[in-house]
């Protein structure tokens, strides 16, 4: 009798465990190009039942899983993979990340502690043939100072900008923008003379895996420019009017 009570009493706490599993979901975002690596448990291989990722992308779904009994499947066929990190933790890889990689991944496990059930998000940072996205930097001219800018026009959370010349400071500014976008610009007055070659601002932002360096490059000096259109038809002119008077004296 008390057999089959512990039996029942097993089977309605396996029940509520069940029950009780909670789905994890979650955004990620990547860069294009960049290896990603997707989690959905921290237990080690040798704890784990199965490992199933259901993956619905924008042009096809595909299956990849693993089981310990040595049985797995990927119906995929795009270089993902299921792979396991040094201590024996699975994880699925996505080489060389693209548009086509966007889309919901939904990954279930169960191992000898439980079950866990993640649903992901999985969205792209950086939009093709924008590559650093909406990041700029420039030196700038303000009264007979160098002025260098580093900018960075990005979703939330703010970017962070820091330079590579920290010897005079610099003044942050930011603004959130009508389309949702956070402009975030440092301005950094130089000393005269410095030798703008080895300058440069780091870009990093929550959502970027990698660090973008920009070398801010002088814009066109307008002003410049009107100097050398001017010099030039001056130059122009005195030529023909040098000719007129040899003509004239001929
Ligand atoms: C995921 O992103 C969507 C759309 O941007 C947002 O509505 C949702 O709250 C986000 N979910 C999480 C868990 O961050
Ligand atoms: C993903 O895992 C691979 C090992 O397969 C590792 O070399 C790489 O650094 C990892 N990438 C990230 C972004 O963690
Ligand atoms: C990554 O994918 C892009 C576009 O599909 C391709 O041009 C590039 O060569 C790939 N890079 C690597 C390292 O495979
Ligand atoms: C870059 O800025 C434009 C508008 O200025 C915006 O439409 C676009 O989404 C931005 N791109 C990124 C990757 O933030
Ligand atoms: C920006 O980067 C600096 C240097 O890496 C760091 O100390 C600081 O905490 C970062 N700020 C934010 C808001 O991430
Ligand atoms: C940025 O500046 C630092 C310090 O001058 C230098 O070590 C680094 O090579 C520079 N990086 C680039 C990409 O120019």
């Amino acid at each position: 009798m008390s057999g089959i009570m512990w039996v029942f009493a097993v089977i309605i706490l396996s029940v509520c465990e069940t029950w009780s599993l909670e789905t994890v979901v979650r955004n990620s975002t990547f860069d294009l190009g960049s290896d990603v690596n997707l989690t959905c448990s921290n237990k080690p291989w040798d704890h784990i039942f199965y490992v199933i990722w259901n993956i619905n992308l924008k042009y096809k779904d595909c299956r990849i899983a693993q089981a310990n009994d040595g049985t797995s499947e990927n119906s995929c066929y795009d270089g993902k993979s299921l792979q396991k990190t040094s201590i024996a933790q699975s994880y699925l890889h996505i080489p060389n990340f693209s548009n086509d990689d966007v889309g919901v991944y939904k990954c279930e496990t169960a191992h000898t502690e439980g079950a866990d059930d993640h649903i992901i998000y999985v969205t792209v940072t950086v939009l093709p043939g924008s590559v650093p996205p909406n990041t700029s930097a420039w030196l700038e001219w303000k009264g007979n100072k160098m002025v260098a800018v580093c900018k960075a026009q990005l979703e939330k959370p703010a970017a962070n900008i820091s330079w590579s010349y920290t010897g005079t400071s610099s003044y942050l500014e930011t603004w959130l923008g009508s389309d949702g976008l956070i402009t975030v610009e440092s301005r950094m007055e130089l000393p005269d003379n410095m030798d703008t070659k080895h300058l440069n601002c780091t870009i990093t932002h929550h959502y970027w895996e990698r660090v973008i360096t920009l070398v801010p490059e002088p814009i066109e000096d307008l002003r410049f420019k009107l100097t050398c259109i001017a010099v030039i038809i001056g130059v122009i002119l005195a030529g023909f009017l040098f000719l007129s008077r040899k003509k004239l004296t001929c």
